[in-house]
């Protein structure tokens, strides 16, 4: 009979005996329940052998490196390094617009900055005497490996995710994906089962190339800024009014307009901010969430009172399909 403890006991068994004793592993990690349940399976089962890797690409929330330091650092004990190149992605994004674009560039730079980082670790774990980095870990779950397989074709190009297939083949790392039997509702009982906060087993999903997609246009730090204060009151009013667990993804997105509006006896021409909301339970379709109007009102208000450079906010009403759930 299948427990989740027993479950634990049996991968952690399997990793150590895939990596031997001497192997070392490193993985990425985003702050997000997958990798972090993935990252926090291996610490057990082989330590610091494990080596997690958070890129700052300069797109993330607002404190995201921040709290996952406290997080999988201090909290859960991972061995991780934190690679702060927020100014390498700002720069590449420079002058991009198109979505598609955003998307390539931040996920190649990824790779370029994850491998740069694995071989330095590589180098470090030689010099020691301990070995040299023979795995790379991914939180792959079931769904993934089902979408994978189901989606080799020319319908893969419907989303460019994160692939690191250059590094397996320059680094020849085998790949090791504990979570590769689990759907999602399993990945957070075993998280809880291995200690991470329900704050963090609940979060949201959040996209690899963050709000670079969710800021309309062009990417640049002052508009990071407004996209990331303003999605940050949003999720806090969410959480406030206890729906956060009730909605399946929330964010906030600029839209890089000029919209007209009044201050005192003068008009303003300012940015809009459009939050989404979606419940869904694949993701493959969605409907927008019917918010009480006094919790959209107090969050429309404290999104324009609080951040200079937008003088209105939206609520998008549209379900997936058409719309996707990203703008
Ligand atoms: P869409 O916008 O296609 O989103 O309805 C469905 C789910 O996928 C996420 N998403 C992404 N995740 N890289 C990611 O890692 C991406 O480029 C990307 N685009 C969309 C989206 O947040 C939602 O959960």
């Amino acid at each position: 009979n299948w427990t989740m403890e027993s479950f634990i006991d049996k991968e952690i068994a399997r990793i150590r005996q895939i990596v031997g004793p001497n192997g070392q592993v490193v993985g990425a990690v985003s702050g997000g329940v997958d990798s972090t349940v993935a990252a926090k399976l291996m610490k057990e089962a082989i330590g610091n052998r494990f080596h997690a890797i958070l890129v700052d690409n300069g797109v993330m929330r607002l404190n995201e490196c921040e709290t996952v330091k406290k997080q999988l650092g201090d909290h859960l004990g991972i061995n991780l390094r934190v690679v702060q190149v927020s100014d390498l992605f700002l720069n590449r994004l420079k002058g991009i617009t198109d979505p598609e674009k955003k998307r390539k560039i931040i996920g190649n730079t990824f790779i370029e900055v994850f491998e740069a980082e694995a071989a330095k670790i590589d180098q470090e774990t030689k010099e020691g005497n301990h070995g040299e980095i023979q795995y790379l870990l991914q939180g792959t779950l079931y769904p993934d490996v089902i979408e994978s397989i189901s989606f080799k074709g020319p319908s893969a190009t419907i989303k460019t995710h994160h692939n690191v297939g250059g590094l397996l083949e320059n680094m020849k790392l085998k790949l090791i994906e504990p979570l590769r039997e689990l759907f999602k509702d399993e990945v957070r009982e075993l998280g809880k089962v291995l200690g991470l906060d329900e704050e963090l087993i609940w979060r949201h999903p959040f996209p690899g190339p963050g709000i670079a997609i969710r800021i309309l246009g062009e990417v640049t730090p002052e508009q990071v800024a407004i996209a990331r204060a303003a999605d940050h009151i949003y999720i806090e009013e969410i959480k406030k009014a206890g729906l956060y667990r009730k909605i399946a993804q929330a964010y906030a997105a600029l839209l890089p307009v000029k919209a007209v509006g009044v201050m005192g006896d003068k008009r303003t021409y300012e940015q809009v901010i459009a939050l989404r909301a979606v419940e869904t339970s694949d993701f493959m379709t969605a409907d927008w969430y019917p918010f009480p109007y006094d919790v959209l009102k107090h969050i429309s208000n404290r999104i324009i009172n609080e951040i200079k450079g937008v003088n209105r906010v939206v609520y998008d009403i549209s379900s997936k399909p058409p719309a996707t759930i990203e703008w």
